[in-house]
């Protein structure tokens, strides 16, 4: 399960922010192996990590509005990343615009669709709301679900905003037939939709979460050095296994449809489906989320995040670009040096306030920005 194997085959060696958040202008030169932002609160670092991350997947993780990524007083923010890939090298090129769509360019080629975009390039990020993933509501813990199959299928994103698009017209005939209900007549088309958008996505859900929960497993023992047994599973609430095929979730999801009409007439929205779903995790057998200490949560946490590391790498035969925001000061001294060993290979960006001891040996290896008020103030390459 260590990423010391395998040739590290992706790694941005630039970045360029014009108005982005705090930074009115900043062009740095990146380390391949381990970049580290130091700071105080509230200087810039987590948008940096923002701004990475946006090149990747088109929008913020912190916001849905466009329009607070740029600087406040102006009409555009420019974000440019370089960097290798398979040994070429590539870049991507995102404009911001107040008043209008954002542009984005790869390799100086404009792009039609966001969902061009996904895949380029490929980004973990681990911030503080992951290691909270299990506390969380089920809409973080799909969210989480959903962005990493995304991220390594593109058929699942279509499918997911698709199976999104027919729910939220779904809902509002439910709310027409509760008016007239007349109208029920037509709903058979939108069920029809929804269950086939909806088998598609709780097929991928199943599937990815079969193989993170052998590889979370793994990883579990290793940080807690054999003591602890994580689980994860899919909890449907159309009831369907771990081993389900097609036919048998279309036939579940359609009678648990069918008996449900007259409540989610009743309700004005759909009560059944893939956006109810959820992940459940267990430590020997049993649910963290109600009964797991902070740290057993934290460590479930990490060790999903390492394990989806693990699993972008099987998928598409590189390792991600680790993007890690804030979590080092949330971790005990034994997981920051888990992670710490974890991260070989794999290009990392660290936001931290100050940098604790026994990252010393490893920052030797990377390159130190200072950062102060969307400034780079100070910097030592390597
Ligand atoms: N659109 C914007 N225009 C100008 N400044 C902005 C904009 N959005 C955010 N900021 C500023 O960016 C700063 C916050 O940056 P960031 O979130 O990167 O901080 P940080 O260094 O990660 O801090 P912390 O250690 O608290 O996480 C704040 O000072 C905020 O006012
Ligand atoms: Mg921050």
């Amino acid at each position: 399960m260590s990423l010391k194997t395998g040739v590290q085959q992706v790694f941005i060696n630039k970045l360029k922010l014009i108005n982005f958040r705090n930074y009115s202008s900043l062009d740095i030169m990146l380390n391949d192996k381990l970049n580290i932002f130091i700071g105080n609160n509230a200087q810039g670092k987590t948008n940096i990590i923002e701004s990475i991350y946006l090149t990747g997947f088109g929008k913020s993780f912190r916001t849905n509005k466009d329009k607070e990524l740029i600087k406040t007083s102006n009409d555009m923010a420019y974000v440019k990343i370089q960097g290798k890939k398979r040994y070429s090298e590539f870049s991507i090129e995102l404009r911001l615009w107040n008043n209008k769509n954002k542009e984005i360019k790869t390799n100086g080629i404009s792009l039609t669709k966001l969902s061009e975009l996904l895949g380029n390039i490929s980004l973990v990020i681990f911030s503080p709301e992951d290691l909270r993933l299990i506390k969380g509501g089920p809409s973080e813990r799909r969210r989480f679900i959903d962005r990493e199959i995304s991220h390594i299928n593109k058929k699942y994103y279509y499918n997911i905003m698709s199976y999104n698009k027919v729910l939220f017209q779904r809902n509002n005939l439910l709310k027409n037939i509760s008016y007239n209900r007349k109208l029920l007549n037509t709903i058979d088309i939108w069920n029809e939709k929804l269950i086939e958008y909806g088998c598609e996505v709780i097929l991928k859900r199943i599937e990815f979460i079969n193989r993170l929960n052998v590889l979370s497993r793994l990883m579990h023992r290793k940080i807690t050095e054999g003591r602890e047994n994580l689980e994860v599973k899919y909890l449907s609430n159309i009831k369907v296994n771990n081993k389900a095929t097609y036919d048998e979730i279309y036939e579940s999801f359609k009678t648990k449809l069918q008996a449900k009409i007259e409540n989610d007439i009743k309700r004005g929205f759909t009560t059944i489906g893939p956006h109810k779903d959820d992940l459940g995790i267990y430590i020997d057998d049993a649910d963290i989320r109600i009964f797991g200490s902070q740290g057993q949560q934290r460590t479930a946490a990490l060790s999903l995040k390492l394990s989806e590391i693990e699993i972008i790498k099987g998928e598409i035969g590189e390792y991600p670009i680790l993007l890690l925001d804030d979590v080092m000061s949330e971790l005990d001294i034994n997981r920051q040096k888990f992670l710490i060993k974890s991260l070989k290979n794999v290009q990392t960006f660290i936001t931290i306030t100050e940098i604790p001891e026994l990252m010393a040996p490893l920052v030797k290896e990377g390159s130190i920005f200072k950062i102060s008020k969307g400034n780079v103030i100070k910097y030592r390459e390597k």
